[in-house]
């Protein structure tokens, strides 16, 4: 008789490998902490990858998905529902100053996907876009994402796009033209590492778009809704773009993504153009709706820049961190050595959920309800993880 089979390899057999064997089967999270299928409790430092923002099993979200999915679950796009006014009207308020309008979708992708083709309504098809960028996996994201290793087993992908190097204010000046669409900028770069361009690159950027006619386009999927402390990243460098993306931490863990058209890219959309049947779901506007409540009601921008700020200090303290990147709960730890993966690894035996970003670099993108306790913990146990991963 054969014995059953374990979680691990059920999850092998049954689902496409995409991700590569799970490190752990998870099956319950409270606040920050989650644990697996053998009881063993983490820290979860990562939040789903810069989603969780308020942490797992939140009473407020659990309950406004609850309230509305108890009321009015799903509709189609032939009809309007409050939660998604509201919505729309709030993201407009926090990013914008309500001048704009809004595109829901379901993912991040989905979001870029919704941005790249508004910027085809511009009449232009030339696109910048930047090295070590990532934004998403269909195929216009794709397009736009730098990594050769994504991209090449899906060539050709759509679009004109040239890259340049991030941060790179000169060769991005080179590349606009008269021709160009649209800009897309990360205003930090989350997949590869938490990478920060040098001051003043945004409002280069700005002005080159003007200078072109061209769409500025930022992608603060990862970036935004908090999580640098303040609600996207690109504020810190009061630069408003054409074209935003959302996605990630503005569900808090439902689904939902945002394409935001501000100014003149508010209207390039006609009957017609794009749609979707579940982006604008009453349950996922709800669950952002109670996410930002939530950030605002509790001042957690402001909790996120301070707890931030010292999480970041403490892991700058060992000799084994060349720099720490970032802001607010947004961080990446460039290591002295390739040990990331190590790094990852020892953490994980040591009760904290962390990511080995590239080979040198970990990214913490934790709930923004991080308590001070479980900061300390992690930066008392910092030490001995890197010891254990440079051994
Ligand atoms: C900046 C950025 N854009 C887009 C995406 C894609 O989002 P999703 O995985 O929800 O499709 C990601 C995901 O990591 C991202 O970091």
């Amino acid at each position: 008789m054969s014995t059953p089979a374990g979680t691990t390899e059920r999850y092998q057999s049954a689902l496409m490998n995409t991700f590569g064997p799970p490190k752990l089967v998870l099956t319950r999270g409270r606040g920050t902490h989650v644990w697996d299928e053998d009881g063993n409790e983490y820290v979860d430092l990562l939040g789903g990858i810069a989603v969780n923002a308020l942490g797992h099993g939140h009473p407020a979200l659990v309950e406004a998905v609850t309230e509305q999915l108890s009321t009015l679950g799903h509709i189609s796009n032939f009809f309007a529902s409050e939660p998604q006014i509201a919505l729309a009207e709030k993201l407009l308020s926090l990013v914008a100053q309500g001048d704009g309008k809004v595109f829901f979708t379901n993912s991040g992708t989905e979001a870029n996907e919704a941005a790249f083709k508004l910027t085809r309504r511009t009449g232009r098809t030339h696109l910048v876009a930047m090295t070590g960028s990532f934004h998403g996996r269909t195929m216009g994201s794709l397009a736009l994402t730098a990594k050769e290793a994504y991209r090449a087993p899906f060539e050709p992908l759509p679009g004109e796009v040239t890259f340049v190097p991030y941060g790179d204010a000169a060769a991005l000046a080179a590349a606009v033209t008269d021709e160009t669409a649209a800009i897309v900028i990360e205003p930090i770069q989350g997949e590869a590492g938490v990478v920060v361009p040098p001051d003043g690159f945004l409002a280069a950027a700005r002005a080159v778009a003007d200078e072109h006619g061209a769409l500025l386009w930022f992608d603060e999927v990862q970036s935004g809704m908090g999580r640098t402390g303040r609600w996207l990243a690109s504020q810190a460098a009061g630069v408003t773009p054409d074209v935003l993306t959302l996605a990630k931490g503005l569900g808090g863990g439902f689904p939902i993504g945002a394409c935001l058209g501000l100014g003149r890219a508010a209207t390039l959309f006609e009957p017609g153009n794009h749609g979707t049947t579940f982006g604008g779901n009453p349950v996922a506007c709800a669950a952002a709706l109670a996410v930002i409540t939530t950030i605002e009601d509790d001042g957690l921008l402001e909790h996120v820049a301070v707890l931030g700020q010292k999480l970041r200090d403490g892991l700058a303290a060992d000799p084994r961190v060349s720099e720490v990147t970032g802001e607010g709960l947004f961080v990446g730890v460039v290591l002295t050595e390739d040990r990331a993966a190590d790094v990852a690894a020892a953490a994980l035996r040591a009760g904290f959920i962390v990511n080995n970003a590239t080979p040198a670099r970990i990214r913490l993108a934790p709930p923004l309800v991080l308590t001070a306790e479980d900061a300390e913990a992690f930066l008392r146990a910092w030490p001995t993880i890197l010891e254990e991963a440079f051994a």
